[in-house]
């Protein structure tokens, strides 16, 4: 399998200002892992350790401060006109919150059809045959089209949220807690849900949680980070049976019930 995704030395920084002085917070250190396609990648790692960070450089919504992030071999500060205009709907993201996430005053029709109509020149029929079948593979019934978000349960809203990212075709999809605001039996839902689009789209998936658990279950390998540095990082079966570092063993000592 190729890379899909390559990360090289990154290193995100984030400057603050308090009481008119400057500090600066390597969030991201010096981070380089590939991710190939069709692959789910998990990053573990507590609260604060740079996660998110990391995925919002490969989102581009932070800018880092060095190293590299490539796409296809093809570094994404150095893509042509047109490859900027299609990296956005290649990489697609998930949120830990549903509700947040998705516009409370747009229809589910509109909040799908929307990346359609800024991205595509697709008809309209097009479209519509587009959303059916994105729906049907996410388990939800067309007559939720003329629904808001607000008329679903947790559960559902996240499978609106997952239709919303595989609207435009991804490749990568990055789901930052996806399952984190959700109870147990629903989780279980969600994460099969991801494992069978995984199979049948030939998707990567950058999955962030800290939940061992899930990651024991879902993820072909796992990294794990430790303030903003990757420490470790192996098949998953590796990970959990032969964990190398310490931290690794703590973290996974002190997860439960595993
Ligand atoms: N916009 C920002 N400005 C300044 N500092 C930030 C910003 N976003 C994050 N940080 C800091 O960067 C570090 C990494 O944060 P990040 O959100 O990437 O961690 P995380 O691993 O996703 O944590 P969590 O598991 O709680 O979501 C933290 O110390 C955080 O406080
Ligand atoms: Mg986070």
């Amino acid at each position: 399998m190729e890379n899909l995704l390559e990360i090289k030395n990154l290193v995100v920084e984030y400057k603050n200002i308090n009481n008119n002085t400057e500090s600066v917070l390597r969030a991201v250190d010096n981070v380089s892992f590939c991710i190939k396609s069709g692959e789910i990648y998990a990053l573990a790692g507590e609260s604060g350790c740079g996660k998110s960070t990391l995925s919002k450089a490969v989102t581009k919504l932070v800018k880092p401060l060095s190293g590299d992030i490539l796409y296809k071999g093809k570094s994404i500060f150095k893509q042509s006109k047109q490859e900027k205009k299609e990296y956005p709907a290649k990489v697609q993201m998930v949120f830990q919150n549903p509700y947040s996430s998705l516009n409370p005053k747009m229809k589910i029709l509109d909040t799908l059809k929307e990346p359609l109509d800024i991205n595509t020149k697709f008809s309209k029929n097009r479209k519509m045959a587009v959303i059916k079948q994105v729906l049907e593979e996410v388990g939800l019934m067309e007559d939720c089209l003329h629904l808001y978000p607000h008329q679903f349960s947790g559960g559902q809203r996240q499978r609106i949220a997952i239709a919303r990212a595989l609207i435009l075709n991804p490749k990568l999809l990055i789901a930052d807690e996806p399952v984190s605001a959700l109870d147990a039996s629903i989780q279980a839902q969600i994460i099969n849900l991801l494992r069978d689009l995984r199979q049948q789209r030939e998707l990567a998936i950058l999955f962030i949680s800290h939940d061992l658990n899930v990651i024991r279950y879902i993820a072909d390998r796992v990294g794990i980070m430790y303030c903003g540095k990757l420490i470790e990082e192996n098949v998953t079966s590796s990970i959990f049976n032969f964990p190398h570092q310490e931290y690794t063993r703590t973290l996974l000592n002190s997860a439960p019930s595993l």
